[in-house]
């Protein structure tokens, strides 16, 4: 919507520029009294060339008078004369609306056959995998990687590991309500020496060498602070997100540096929901698909 000073600022704008094209040809069309008369020569010369005084070609004309009715009647039945919506009520919203309409007609029914077999069954079927594919293409690609490999901070959906879950009813779970991974900030409660010490300790988790002393000094921390979430044994809770620590898999990087940022200064990752405009059939077939990458 704009405001009624530039609604009308546009309106007169259009207005008068059209009637301003009708104007031009009738004033240029209009004889004058010094004039020759049509088809003589207008005693003008260039190079020995004359210009004689011919009408405009009557197509041209037509063609002329044919544009300024019809950019009329367009500004009439379509949206562009300032806030005038247009008899006919067409919006680029309602065209979208209509042909995702006319999709869901077209391919609800696939979609439909494919959500009525188990998530392991369409993780066997060549079809529903194609199908599987060119939705993830489009809609989790740019998040997860066209090979769904992920990237820092966007979980690899190719491998076994998994922070919320890898049987089929939590991948679907997933991509229907999105999840949000909350790990705290360390930096205040723990201190600069408090945050490399239980970054030895995670890091010892996953066989690293690390200071001895100081991974048992971050233990005794861990042990009190993070256990809550990562698990005694660091193994990580998939109701919480919170990932398995001893794997050598990191999400947020695993150099010892970025470990200690992310305990520093903690992590919020989310993956949003999809419901809403992809349905339980897309999101089912979805599922599957990312499914049959890991088994
Ligand atoms: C409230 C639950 C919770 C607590 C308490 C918690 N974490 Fe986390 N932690 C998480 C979650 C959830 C993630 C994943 C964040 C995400 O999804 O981006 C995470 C991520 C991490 C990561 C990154 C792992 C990776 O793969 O990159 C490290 C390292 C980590 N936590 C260490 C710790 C340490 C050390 C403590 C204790 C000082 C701790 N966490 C306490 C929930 C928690
Ligand atoms: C805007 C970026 C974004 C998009 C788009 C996105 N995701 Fe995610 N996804 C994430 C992030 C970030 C996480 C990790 C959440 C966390 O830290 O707990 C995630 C987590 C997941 C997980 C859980 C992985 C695990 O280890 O448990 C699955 C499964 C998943 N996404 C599938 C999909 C699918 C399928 C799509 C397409 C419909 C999709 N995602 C689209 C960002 C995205």
């Amino acid at each position: 919507m704009i405001n009624s000073f530039f609604n009308w600022w546009v309106i007169v704008i259009t207005l008068v520029n059209i009637f301003a094209c009708y104007w031009l040809i009738k004033w240029t069309m209009k004889s004058r009294p010094d004039e020759s008369a049509a088809g003589e020569a207008t005693g003008h010369t260039w190079d020995g060339l004359q210009e004689l005084n011919n009408p405009l070609p009557k197509w041209w004309l037509w063609l002329f008078y044919f544009t300024i009715i019809f950019s009329l009647a367009y500004l009439v039945i379509y949206p562009g004369l300032g806030n005038f919506k247009g008899t006919l009520g067409w919006t680029s919203h309602n065209q979208y609306d209509g042909e995702v309409q006319e999709s869901d007609k077209k391919y609800g029914p696939i979609f439909a056959a494919f959500a009525a077999k188990s998530i392991p069954e369409l993780s066997q079927d060549a079809e529903a995998l194609k199908a599987g594919e060119r939705l993830y293409s489009n809609y989790c690609a740019q998040c997860h990687g066209a090979d769904a490999r992920g990237n820092t901070g966007f979980p690899n959906l190719s491998d076994n590991d998994w922070l919320w879950g890898g049987q089929p009813e939590q991948i679907k779970a997933t991509i229907m309500n999105g999840r949000n991974g909350v790990m705290p900030s360390w930096a205040a409660p723990l201190g600069e020496q408090g945050v490399e010490n239980v970054a030895n300790y995670v890091q010892s988790l996953s066989g690293r060498d690390v200071d001895a002393a100081s991974a048992e000094a971050g233990k005794a921390q861990f042990n009190t602070l993070c256990v809550a979430c990562h698990g005694l044994d660091g193994k990580g809770n998939q109701a919480l997100g919170a990932p398995n620590l001893t794997d050598n898999i990191w999400l947020h990087g695993g150099s010892a540096g970025r470990i200690k940022k992310t305990i520093a200064g903690g992590k919020n990752g989310v993956m949003p929901a999809h419901s809403e405009f992809l349905g339980n059939d897309k999101s089912h077939l979805l599922a599957a698909y990312i499914y049959s990458l890991s088994n």
